[in-house]
Protein backbone atom coordinates (compact mmCIF):
# COMPACT_ATOMS: atom_id res chain seq x y z
CA UNK A 1 0.00 0.00 0.00
CA UNK A 2 1.27 2.85 -1.34
CA UNK A 3 1.52 6.09 1.28
CA UNK A 4 0.23 9.42 -0.68
CA UNK A 5 -0.31 11.25 2.63
CA UNK A 6 2.98 13.11 2.25
CA UNK A 7 2.20 13.90 -1.38
CA UNK A 8 -1.20 15.42 -0.04
CA UNK A 9 0.62 17.23 2.46
CA UNK A 10 2.90 18.67 0.36
CA UNK A 11 0.60 19.87 -2.53
CA UNK A 12 -1.85 21.04 0.31
CA UNK A 13 1.28 23.03 1.70
CA UNK A 14 2.06 24.90 -1.48
CA UNK A 15 -1.06 25.85 -2.16
CA UNK A 16 -2.26 26.88 1.42
CA UNK A 17 1.19 28.96 0.44
CA UNK A 18 -0.17 30.00 -2.48
CA UNK A 19 -3.79 30.74 -0.94
CA UNK A 20 -5.72 29.98 -3.75
CA UNK A 21 -7.20 26.40 -3.25
CA UNK A 22 -8.01 23.88 -0.34
CA UNK A 23 -6.75 20.10 -1.29
CA UNK A 24 -8.87 18.15 0.49
CA UNK A 25 -6.24 15.17 1.42
CA UNK A 26 -7.69 13.00 -1.87
CA UNK A 27 -8.73 14.98 -4.16
CA UNK A 28 -6.50 18.31 -5.14
CA UNK A 29 -7.11 20.02 -7.79
CA UNK A 30 -10.73 19.36 -8.45
CA UNK A 31 -11.97 22.69 -9.32
CA UNK A 32 -9.96 22.96 -12.42
CA UNK A 33 -11.49 20.35 -14.48
CA UNK A 34 -13.04 21.93 -17.38
CA UNK A 35 -16.36 20.37 -19.53
CA UNK A 36 -14.85 17.92 -21.53
CA UNK A 37 -11.66 16.34 -20.77
CA UNK A 38 -9.05 14.46 -21.17
CA UNK A 39 -6.95 12.51 -17.63
CA UNK A 40 -3.05 11.94 -18.76
CA UNK A 41 -3.09 9.01 -16.19
CA UNK A 42 0.59 7.81 -14.56
CA UNK A 43 0.93 5.05 -12.22
CA UNK A 44 4.61 5.16 -10.06
CA UNK A 45 5.92 4.92 -7.15
CA UNK A 46 5.44 7.66 -4.11
CA UNK A 47 9.13 9.07 -4.25
CA UNK A 48 8.43 9.32 -7.71
CA UNK A 49 4.86 11.03 -7.57
CA UNK A 50 6.33 13.18 -4.84
CA UNK A 51 8.93 14.22 -7.89
CA UNK A 52 5.97 14.67 -10.16
CA UNK A 53 3.63 16.79 -8.08
CA UNK A 54 6.08 19.20 -7.80
CA UNK A 55 5.79 19.88 -11.42
CA UNK A 56 2.44 19.81 -11.33
CA UNK A 57 1.51 22.17 -8.49
CA UNK A 58 3.60 24.77 -10.48
CA UNK A 59 0.53 23.93 -13.68
CA UNK A 60 -2.18 24.62 -11.20
CA UNK A 61 -3.10 21.99 -12.86
CA UNK A 62 -6.42 19.50 -12.29
CA UNK A 63 -4.88 16.62 -10.40
CA UNK A 64 -6.57 13.40 -9.24
CA UNK A 65 -4.85 11.27 -6.64
CA UNK A 66 -7.02 8.08 -6.32
CA UNK A 67 -7.49 6.38 -3.59
CA UNK A 68 -6.64 2.29 -2.87
CA UNK A 69 -3.93 0.29 -2.42
CA UNK A 70 -1.37 0.09 -5.25
CA UNK A 71 0.49 2.23 -7.54
CA UNK A 72 0.74 6.12 -6.70
CA UNK A 73 -1.50 7.23 -9.70
CA UNK A 74 -1.90 10.69 -10.26
CA UNK A 75 -4.94 11.84 -13.29
CA UNK A 76 -4.04 14.88 -14.80
CA UNK A 77 -6.95 16.80 -16.20
CA UNK A 78 -6.52 18.29 -19.58
CA UNK A 79 -8.66 20.22 -22.01
CA UNK A 80 -7.77 18.31 -25.00
CA UNK A 81 -5.88 14.88 -25.87
CA UNK A 82 -2.66 17.59 -27.81
CA UNK A 83 -2.92 18.85 -24.39
CA UNK A 84 -2.14 15.94 -22.52
CA UNK A 85 0.45 14.60 -24.78
CA UNK A 86 2.18 17.84 -24.62
CA UNK A 87 2.17 18.23 -20.53
CA UNK A 88 3.71 14.46 -20.78
CA UNK A 89 6.31 15.52 -22.73
CA UNK A 90 7.01 18.74 -20.68
CA UNK A 91 6.89 16.52 -17.58
CA UNK A 92 9.52 14.76 -19.00
CA UNK A 93 11.74 17.37 -19.84
CA UNK A 94 10.89 19.54 -15.95
CA UNK A 95 11.20 16.36 -14.30
CA UNK A 96 13.66 14.20 -15.83
CA UNK A 97 14.69 12.24 -12.54
CA UNK A 98 11.11 11.09 -12.31
CA UNK A 99 10.61 7.15 -13.34
CA UNK A 100 7.44 6.28 -14.41
CA UNK A 101 5.78 3.34 -16.92
CA UNK A 102 4.04 4.17 -19.80
CA UNK A 103 1.18 6.76 -19.05
CA UNK A 104 -2.18 6.55 -20.94
CA UNK A 105 -4.43 8.96 -22.22
CA UNK A 106 -8.25 8.80 -21.71
CA UNK A 107 -11.42 10.86 -21.94
CA UNK A 108 -13.83 11.73 -19.11
CA UNK A 109 -16.92 12.22 -18.81
CA UNK A 110 -18.11 15.69 -17.07
CA UNK A 111 -20.67 13.71 -15.30
CA UNK A 112 -18.03 11.31 -13.93
CA UNK A 113 -16.23 14.17 -12.81
CA UNK A 114 -19.03 16.27 -11.39
CA UNK A 115 -20.15 13.23 -9.24
CA UNK A 116 -16.56 11.62 -8.12
CA UNK A 117 -15.11 14.23 -5.93
CA UNK A 118 -18.50 14.60 -3.88
CA UNK A 119 -17.52 11.57 -2.06
CA UNK A 120 -14.30 12.89 -0.86
CA UNK A 121 -16.51 16.19 0.97
CA UNK A 122 -18.29 15.43 4.06
CA UNK A 123 -20.16 16.72 6.76
CA UNK A 124 -17.21 17.28 9.66
CA UNK A 125 -17.72 18.34 13.03
CA UNK A 126 -15.00 20.84 13.78
CA UNK A 127 -15.52 22.22 17.22
CA UNK A 128 -18.64 21.57 19.95
CA UNK A 129 -20.64 23.30 18.09
CA UNK A 130 -19.72 23.83 14.58
CA UNK A 131 -20.31 22.06 12.14
CA UNK A 132 -19.25 22.02 8.30
CA UNK A 133 -21.27 20.47 6.26
CA UNK A 134 -21.32 20.42 2.31
CA UNK A 135 -24.97 21.54 0.46
CA UNK A 136 -25.50 17.91 -0.96
CA UNK A 137 -25.67 16.24 2.59
CA UNK A 138 -28.40 16.38 5.54
CA UNK A 139 -27.24 16.33 9.06
CA UNK A 140 -29.26 16.24 11.99
CA UNK A 141 -27.91 18.70 14.28
CA UNK A 142 -27.94 19.24 18.19
CA UNK A 143 -29.89 22.07 19.18
CA UNK A 144 -26.61 24.09 20.01
CA UNK A 145 -25.19 23.47 16.30
CA UNK A 146 -24.17 25.84 14.10
CA UNK A 147 -23.92 24.61 10.42
CA UNK A 148 -21.85 25.96 8.04
CA UNK A 149 -22.72 24.71 4.90
CA UNK A 150 -19.79 25.21 2.67
CA UNK A 151 -19.64 23.62 -1.06
CA UNK A 152 -15.45 23.24 -1.96
CA UNK A 153 -14.90 25.89 -4.41
CA UNK A 154 -12.12 28.13 -6.00
CA UNK A 155 -11.32 29.68 -2.30
CA UNK A 156 -9.29 28.37 0.26
CA UNK A 157 -11.36 27.40 3.32
CA UNK A 158 -14.10 24.33 3.68
CA UNK A 159 -13.22 23.63 6.70
CA UNK A 160 -10.88 20.14 5.92
CA UNK A 161 -7.61 22.11 6.61
CA UNK A 162 -6.02 22.07 10.14
CA UNK A 163 -5.54 25.99 10.05
CA UNK A 164 -9.18 26.53 9.61
CA UNK A 165 -10.76 24.12 11.99
CA UNK A 166 -8.04 25.64 14.41
CA UNK A 167 -9.42 29.17 14.15
CA UNK A 168 -12.99 27.55 14.47
CA UNK A 169 -12.10 25.90 17.70
CA UNK A 170 -11.12 29.22 19.15
CA UNK A 171 -13.53 31.22 17.53
CA UNK A 172 -16.29 28.80 19.06
CA UNK A 173 -14.88 29.13 22.62
CA UNK A 174 -14.59 32.51 22.19
CA UNK A 175 -18.23 33.19 21.40
CA UNK A 176 -19.18 31.42 24.71
CA UNK A 177 -17.07 34.06 26.78
CA UNK A 178 -17.56 36.96 24.83
CA UNK A 179 -20.76 36.83 22.75
CA UNK A 180 -20.82 40.23 21.79
CA UNK A 181 -17.77 40.78 19.87
CA UNK A 182 -17.21 42.61 16.98
CA UNK A 183 -14.96 40.15 14.74
CA UNK A 184 -12.88 40.38 11.77
CA UNK A 185 -12.06 37.45 9.31
CA UNK A 186 -8.63 38.55 7.94
CA UNK A 187 -7.93 36.02 4.51
CA UNK A 188 -11.36 34.79 4.39
CA UNK A 189 -11.29 32.82 1.93
CA UNK A 190 -14.38 31.13 1.24
CA UNK A 191 -15.70 33.15 4.61
CA UNK A 192 -15.97 29.87 6.40
CA UNK A 193 -14.68 31.73 9.83
CA UNK A 194 -16.50 34.74 9.37
CA UNK A 195 -20.06 32.73 8.34
CA UNK A 196 -19.46 30.76 11.36
CA UNK A 197 -19.14 33.72 13.73
CA UNK A 198 -22.13 34.96 12.15
CA UNK A 199 -24.06 31.98 12.71
CA UNK A 200 -22.59 31.52 16.33
CA UNK A 201 -24.44 34.66 16.85
CA UNK A 202 -22.28 37.04 17.48
CA UNK A 203 -24.03 40.04 15.93
CA UNK A 204 -21.40 42.27 13.88
CA UNK A 205 -18.94 40.11 11.47
CA UNK A 206 -16.55 41.73 8.70
CA UNK A 207 -15.20 39.05 6.17
CA UNK A 208 -12.22 40.42 4.04
CA UNK A 209 -9.57 39.36 1.45
CA UNK A 210 -7.40 40.81 -1.20
CA UNK A 211 -8.33 38.24 -3.81
CA UNK A 212 -11.58 39.32 -5.48
CA UNK A 213 -12.78 35.83 -6.44
CA UNK A 214 -12.65 34.81 -2.46
CA UNK A 215 -14.65 37.95 -1.53
CA UNK A 216 -17.30 37.04 -4.38
CA UNK A 217 -17.44 33.42 -2.78
CA UNK A 218 -17.34 34.75 0.69
CA UNK A 219 -20.39 37.05 -0.08
CA UNK A 220 -22.60 34.59 -1.76
CA UNK A 221 -21.15 31.66 0.96
CA UNK A 222 -22.88 34.35 3.69
CA UNK A 223 -26.26 34.30 1.40
CA UNK A 224 -26.74 30.81 1.21
CA UNK A 225 -25.72 30.22 4.90
CA UNK A 226 -28.77 33.23 5.82
CA UNK A 227 -25.92 35.67 6.96
CA UNK A 228 -25.42 38.54 4.62
CA UNK A 229 -27.65 40.88 6.90
CA UNK A 230 -24.54 40.70 9.86
CA UNK A 231 -21.65 39.65 7.26
CA UNK A 232 -19.87 42.84 5.60
CA UNK A 233 -17.26 41.48 2.86
CA UNK A 234 -14.81 43.34 1.76
CA UNK A 235 -12.01 43.64 -0.76
CA UNK A 236 -8.96 44.84 0.80
CA UNK A 237 -4.92 44.10 1.51
CA UNK A 238 -3.48 43.62 4.58
CA UNK A 239 -0.30 45.23 4.00
CA UNK A 240 -2.38 48.39 3.59
CA UNK A 241 -6.30 47.68 5.17
CA UNK A 242 -7.45 51.17 7.35
CA UNK A 243 -10.39 50.43 9.53
CA UNK A 244 -11.99 53.05 7.31
CA UNK A 245 -11.59 50.31 4.40
CA UNK A 246 -13.54 47.61 6.71
CA UNK A 247 -16.07 50.28 7.33
CA UNK A 248 -15.32 49.70 11.11
CA UNK A 249 -16.44 52.58 13.20
CA UNK A 250 -14.39 50.94 15.51
CA UNK A 251 -11.66 48.38 15.98
CA UNK A 252 -12.24 44.77 16.59
CA UNK A 253 -12.89 42.39 19.73
CA UNK A 254 -11.83 39.56 17.66
CA UNK A 255 -9.32 39.07 14.75
CA UNK A 256 -8.99 36.00 13.10
CA UNK A 257 -5.91 35.92 10.96
CA UNK A 258 -5.56 32.75 8.94
CA UNK A 259 -2.69 34.04 6.15
CA UNK A 260 0.87 32.53 6.58
CA UNK A 261 3.68 33.63 9.04
CA UNK A 262 5.76 35.60 6.46
CA UNK A 263 2.48 38.24 6.25
CA UNK A 264 1.70 37.66 9.96
CA UNK A 265 5.27 39.03 10.43
CA UNK A 266 5.87 41.03 8.35
CA UNK A 267 2.32 42.95 8.80
CA UNK A 268 1.93 42.53 12.40
CA UNK A 269 1.51 46.66 13.32
CA UNK A 270 -1.24 46.67 10.38
CA UNK A 271 -3.43 43.25 11.38
CA UNK A 272 -2.51 45.02 15.43
CA UNK A 273 -3.99 47.81 14.04
CA UNK A 274 -7.29 46.11 13.50
CA UNK A 275 -7.40 44.75 17.32
CA UNK A 276 -9.71 46.83 19.87
CA UNK A 277 -6.82 48.56 22.47
CA UNK A 278 -8.78 47.42 25.44
CA UNK A 279 -7.19 44.69 27.65
CA UNK A 280 -8.46 40.79 26.33
CA UNK A 281 -9.34 41.63 22.90
CA UNK A 282 -8.86 38.37 21.04
CA UNK A 283 -6.16 37.49 17.95
CA UNK A 284 -6.07 34.04 16.21
CA UNK A 285 -3.04 33.38 14.52
CA UNK A 286 -3.32 30.75 11.72
CA UNK A 287 -1.27 29.76 8.47
CA UNK A 288 1.78 28.82 10.93
CA UNK A 289 4.06 25.79 10.05
CA UNK A 290 4.58 24.50 13.10
CA UNK A 291 8.78 25.62 12.96
CA UNK A 292 7.29 28.86 11.80
CA UNK A 293 5.67 29.53 14.88
CA UNK A 294 8.16 30.98 17.48
CA UNK A 295 9.18 33.60 15.19
CA UNK A 296 5.28 34.85 15.13
CA UNK A 297 4.87 34.21 18.41
CA UNK A 298 7.65 36.68 18.84
CA UNK A 299 6.49 39.38 16.90
CA UNK A 300 3.20 39.47 18.32
CA UNK A 301 4.30 39.21 22.06
CA UNK A 302 6.62 41.89 21.34
CA UNK A 303 3.62 44.31 20.79
CA UNK A 304 1.73 43.79 23.52
CA UNK A 305 -0.33 40.32 22.88
CA UNK A 306 0.10 37.56 25.42
CA UNK A 307 -0.76 33.89 24.14
CA UNK A 308 -3.08 31.73 25.43
CA UNK A 309 -3.46 28.84 23.91
CA UNK A 310 -2.14 26.79 20.95
CA UNK A 311 -3.53 23.98 19.01
CA UNK A 312 -1.57 21.98 16.71
CA UNK A 313 -3.20 20.43 13.73
CA UNK A 314 -1.33 18.22 10.87
CA UNK A 315 2.11 20.29 11.62
CA UNK A 316 0.22 23.56 11.29
CA UNK A 317 0.26 25.28 14.61
CA UNK A 318 -2.58 27.86 15.10
CA UNK A 319 -2.23 30.56 18.09
CA UNK A 320 -4.84 32.10 20.58
CA UNK A 321 -3.89 35.68 21.57
CA UNK A 322 -4.98 38.44 23.95
CA UNK A 323 -4.13 41.85 24.20
CA UNK A 324 -1.87 42.77 27.35
C1 LIG B 1 -5.20 30.23 4.17
S1 LIG B 1 -6.50 31.11 3.41
C2 LIG B 1 -7.66 31.24 4.80
C3 LIG B 1 -9.10 31.14 4.40
C4 LIG B 1 -10.09 31.06 5.53
N1 LIG B 1 -10.05 32.23 6.38
C5 LIG B 1 -9.85 29.84 6.38
O1 LIG B 1 -9.52 29.97 7.55
O2 LIG B 1 -9.99 28.72 5.87
C6 LIG B 1 -5.79 32.70 3.32
C7 LIG B 1 -6.59 33.72 2.59
O3 LIG B 1 -5.90 34.95 2.77
C8 LIG B 1 -5.96 35.68 1.58
N2 LIG B 1 -4.81 36.58 1.58
C9 LIG B 1 -3.52 36.29 1.32
N3 LIG B 1 -2.76 37.38 1.40
C10 LIG B 1 -3.59 38.41 1.73
C11 LIG B 1 -3.41 39.79 1.92
N4 LIG B 1 -2.20 40.35 1.81
N5 LIG B 1 -4.47 40.54 2.23
C12 LIG B 1 -5.70 39.97 2.33
N6 LIG B 1 -5.95 38.67 2.13
C13 LIG B 1 -4.91 37.89 1.83
C14 LIG B 1 -5.96 34.65 0.48
O4 LIG B 1 -6.54 35.16 -0.70
C15 LIG B 1 -6.75 33.51 1.11
O5 LIG B 1 -8.11 33.57 0.75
Amino acid sequence: MVKLSNLFDKLATRFHAECQLEFSPKIPGYMNKPADSYALVIETDETNALILAETLVDWNLGVHLPEGAGPARLEIFCATRAEAESRLKALKVLAPQAQFGAPTIKPVERQDWAESWKQFFHTQRVSDRIVVKPSWESFEERPEDCIVEIDPGLSFGTGLHGTTRACLRFLDAWQRRQPKAFVLDMGCGTGILAIAAAKLGFPRVTAMDNDPAAVRVARANAVINGVADRMECIQADVARVTLAELKADQAYDLVLANLLADILIQWADRIIAAVSRIPGSGLVLSGIMEEQYEAVRSAYMARGFVEQESIILERWKTGCFRRN
